[in-house]
């Protein structure tokens, strides 16, 4: 049953739900879709408190990866997921790569989130040496079709990303594309 203003399900257990509940809710949750790219702003945002003694924040970071995907002619998709590729950090540094292509994958196609996901295996080449790591990880990936993306993004964008003289595009100039690309899930 629905409440008298009819925008709100009365049930208190799901087992006492209806139908038109349920299309209650399902029109809702569609409406409100444009409530996921404003959350994803504002993580965004949240990065600039995160430096973790990189030469640049972590907004800066992902600002001018984003800055270099879009200067050589990356699709909206790989873009967006340039710019996102650390949100994770806002939650946890350990598994920010699993968080940013889980966040992605319903609004880009497989293999950016795939890309994403394996980001930290690819970047570790130029640095997983010092840290006592395997550097050659990314070599676990080479016949993913989405292999030499990754290399791309990791070698021509996010490690070259540390440069405060870089002139770098601000969020602003991103907003468009980030609620052009989280309007809609491709999936569920
Ligand atoms: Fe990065």
């Amino acid at each position: 049953m629905l409440s008298s203003a009819s925008s709100q399900a009365t049930f208190t257990a799901m087992d006492h739900s209806t139908e038109e509940e349920w299309r209650l809710i399902a029109s809702e949750t569609v409406a409100n879709w444009p409530r996921v790219a404003e959350q994803i702003l504002s993580m965004l945002a949240q990065l600039e408190s995160i430096t973790d003694g990189f030469a640049v924040n972590q907004l800066v970071h992902s600002l001018q990866t984003a800055t270099r995907a879009e200067r050589d002619g990356a699709d909206d998709e790989v873009i967006v997921a340039s710019l996102c590729h650390d949100i994770g950090k806002v939650i946890s540094v350990a598994n920010h790569p699993r968080i940013a292509a889980e966040i992605l994958r319903p609004y880009v196609r497989a293999e950016v989130a795939s890309m994403i996901e394996a980001h930290q295996d690819f970047q570790g080449k130029h640095y997983y040496s010092y840290l006592g790591m395997d550097p050659t990880l990314r070599s676990n990936h080479v016949d993913a079709p989405w292999y030499s993306l990754a290399e791309r993004f990791a070698d021509d964008w996010d490690q070259t990303s540390f440069d405060p003289s870089y002139d770098t595009l601000p969020l602003e100039h991103f907003e468009p594309i980030v609620r052009r690309v989280f309007a809609q899930p491709r999936s569920m």
